[in-house]
């Protein structure tokens, strides 16, 4: 992509962005119609719904070419990841944002020919946003993050994990292997928005973040922040991750990564 053009497209996400949040934020306390989709605790507001349709009638109005691939269906049916995609979670953390009114993030990730180009996650209550592009470094607010060059060793580590469902048996993974992951570690910690735990890694505040089902919409900007900070970004397995379709997802430190995937982590598909 050319550099450019790339700035033009990240200033208009980060205004975008941030416009966005601001609307949210101005309307927290109103009344919340709230329906769920795939299951009781799968929810969804208006507030999901509007802030996608905010970024579609921004991007198409924009750049007519671009193709925007959101979570609440406002967008493109995207079958290949050719030209520019947007990838957008209008609120990621809907449960947080209902129960809590905070602790929920907007994602966009940037993809040109399938390349992570941008990644945009704002902490809308508070009012934090990481930012990176790729080959520049990863931001957060005006800060310049440091590369994770630290090696703490995985019983020194923090590591964001869904315990709800990780260690009761499931259908995605050995549950006994992630129970020995889990005394192995200093701790765990579950802040129910996958941006944000892709955030707090590029960050260095969390060693990884280990998953099981998210959609690409969940990890589309998160993974090419952790990428720009020298973290490692894949399946849990170590295959690389398939944008198109609901995956497992490892992001780490890069001294933990093979250690956590290899010696925990038995996949049952
Ligand atoms: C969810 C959150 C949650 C993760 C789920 C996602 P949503 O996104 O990121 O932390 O565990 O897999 O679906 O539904 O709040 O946008
Ligand atoms: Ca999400
Ligand atoms: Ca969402």
């Amino acid at each position: 992509m050319d550099k450019q053009m790339k700035q033009d497209i990240f200033n208009h996400a980060r205004t975008w962005i941030m416009e966005a949040g601001e609307r949210i934020r101005e309307k927290i306390d109103a009344p919340r119609s709230i329906e769920t989709k795939s299951n009781p605790n799968d929810l969804v507001t208006e507030m999901d719904q509007e802030t996608e349709q905010f970024f579609a009638k921004r991007i198409k109005g924009t750049y007519p070419e671009h193709f925007l691939l959101g979570e609440e269906g406002f967008g493109d049916e995207i079958e290949e990841m050719k030209g520019t995609v947007w990838i957008v979670d209008p609120i990621d953390g809907t449960m947080n944002f209902v129960h809590q009114k905070r602790n929920f993030a907007i994602s966009i990730g940037i993809y040109h020919d399938g390349v992570g180009e941008i990644g945009l996650i704002y902490n809308v209550m508070e009012d934090t946003l990481y930012s990176a592009q790729k080959g520049q470094g990863a931001y957060k607010n005006d800060h310049q993050l440091p590369v994770l060059n630290e090696s703490r060793p995985l019983e020194q580590s923090i590591l964001a994990l869904n315990t709800t469902w990780m260690l009761p048996e499931n259908p995605h993974v050995d549950h006994r292997g992630i129970e020995k992951l889990v005394k192995k570690l200093r701790s765990t910690r579950s802040y129910g928005s996958a941006a944000l735990e892709f955030a707090f890694v590029a960050e260095g505040i969390l060693d990884g973040y280990l998953t099981m089902t998210l959609m690409p919409w969940d990890y589309a900007a998160g993974a090419i922040l952790v990428q720009e900070v020298g973290g490692t970004v894949s399946r849990a397995d170590k295959e690389e991750l398939d944008l198109l379709n609901q995956t497992t997802v490892l992001a780490s430190r890069i001294n933990i990564h093979d250690e956590i995937s290899d010696g925990y982590v038995d996949l049952k598909k």
